[in-house]
């Protein structure tokens, strides 16, 4: 069975979580859309292990890791997660695959995203440079992991490329140019380190798929961040949606035979944009603190609100998602009434278009005051709690598989 896990909401789902739960039942872990702006957290050894651009079910040793070419990959930050992972397995390296066809994220695309995050054309990136590497791939001037292979024409391209962005940088953005044989000479040392690990992910997924192996792809971000059907222009530069898998690995579509959607108990968005439950008052304040709610990338403080179930209807939708598991739903515990939007007063459907002005309409239901970080089985769940995903699978009309009650690696109840 091959099973892909996608975000429902502004990304920071849980997703990593889930994906390393799930990972044993499966031979390949994939990434097929965005880069180092993920940051997918996993509870291993009783540590905190935050993936940005290896898929985090490689911690499981039969599972092996494929970025495919659908993402943009930063070599800096990928050499330094690889280093990290090593402390967990010292032969990661031997599971982990990156396609040759990933655009490289260059020091000039983190550089313009930085600058242009301090204009008005901010939208609250993770200043990661993805937005630009993604402009010049479909600019047609990107250069590719498996660029890196043949020098000269490497080299050309990247003069060629960094004789114009320094244009820009120094006639747009009056910053200082920068120099090209320091750029070459550091990813030409970033192309010895990758080599090993370089590949064709159509070929290594295709070969998995037919000879009867699983494989497990792991979205990035969430739906409402997909460049087209999300709050645009609040979102990453990537799509986020299932449609993007067999693009994002150089794959048939049917190949993708289920959808499971996460989706947090709660609400929260990083950055600008849109965003209809955001409760700026003691509730927001308080998921804040009870959650941790900090990006896990950045660092910075999550808006935060009440479940939108409009949100996770639209974002099932267009993912194809007929089961979900909800997260974090123990941060919940001790709140009086828990309030779930069903629609808005403009209408019951999300329309991204007009996501800035949709007023909520929320049902309310009661708390629960319970501790359930321990609670391993739906018999142990209270009654409320019950309620309240019932609720949510009502809202929804999808199906809640599991839910997660913690950040450990066995906090999650089958329901
Ligand atoms: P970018 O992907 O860095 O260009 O940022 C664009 C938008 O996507 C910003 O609102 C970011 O906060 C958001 N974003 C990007 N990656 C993630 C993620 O992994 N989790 C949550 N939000 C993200």
């Amino acid at each position: 069975m091959n099973l892909a896990i996608v975000g429902l909401q502004w990304g920071d789902e849980g997703k990593g979580k889930i994906v390393d739960y799930l990972a044993p039942d499966f031979d390949i872990n994939a990434r097929y859309q965005g880069g180092s702006n993920a940051g997918h957290t996993v509870r291993f050894e009783g540590e905190k292990v935050i993936f940005h651009q290896v898929p985090c079910g490689v911690l499981n040793r039969n599972t092996l890791g494929v970025i495919g070419g659908g993402c943009v990959l930063d070599p800096k930050i990928l050499l330094k997660e690889i280093g990290n992972l090593t402390k967990y397995d010292p032969a990661i390296r031997e599971r982990i695959r990156i396609s040759k066809f990933c655009h490289l994220i260059m020091p000039y695309h983190i550089l313009i995203d930085e600058i242009r995050e301090g204009t008005k054309q901010a939208i609250g990136t993770t200043k990661k440079g993805i937005g630009v590497a993604y402009e010049d791939k479909y600019g047609r001037t990107g250069l590719r992991v498996g660029d890196l292979y043949n020098v000269e024409s490497f080299e050309d391209k990247l003069r060629l490329n960094i004789s114009r962005k320094n244009l820009v940088l120094m006639d747009v953005y009056h910053a200082e140019p920068l120099s090209d044989s320091e750029i070459f000479d550091l990813y030409m040392k970033y192309a010895e380190e990758l080599k090993p690990m370089v590949g064709d992910d159509t070929r290594i997924v295709h070969e998995a798929i037919n000879s009867g192996k699983n494989v497990l792809f792991e979205g990035a971000q969430g739906a409402m961040l997909d460049i087209d059907y999300g709050t645009y222009p609040y979102v990453t530069s990537s799509h986020t949606i299932a449609g993007s898998i067999g693009i994002g690995l150089g794959i048939p579509p049917y190949t993708v035979e289920r959808v499971v959607g996460v989706a947090k108990a709660y609400t929260t968005r990083v950055g600008q944009g849109p965003f209809p439950t955001e409760d700026s008052g003691d509730l927001g304040k308080l998921l804040r603190e009870s959650g941790a709610e900090f990006g896990s990338t950045t660092g910075r403080p999550r808006r935060c609100g009440p479940f939108d179930a409009a949100v996770v209807r639209y974002a099932a939708r267009i993912s194809g998602v007929k089961e979900m598991i909800l997260t974090k739903l123990d941060v919940l515990a001790g709140l009086e009434k828990l309030r779930i939007a069903v629609g808005y007063e403009a209408g019951d459907e999300l329309d991204p278009f007009a996501a800035e002005h949709l007023l909520p309409r929320y049902i309310e239901v009661p708390g629960f005051k319970e501790d359930i970080s321990h609670v391993r089985s739906r018999k142990d769940l209270p009654d409320n709690a019950l309620n309240y995903i019932r609720t949510i699978e009502k809202e929804t009309g999808i199906r809640v598989d599991h839910v997660s009650v913690g950040p450990e690696r066995d906090a999650v109840v089958k329901m």
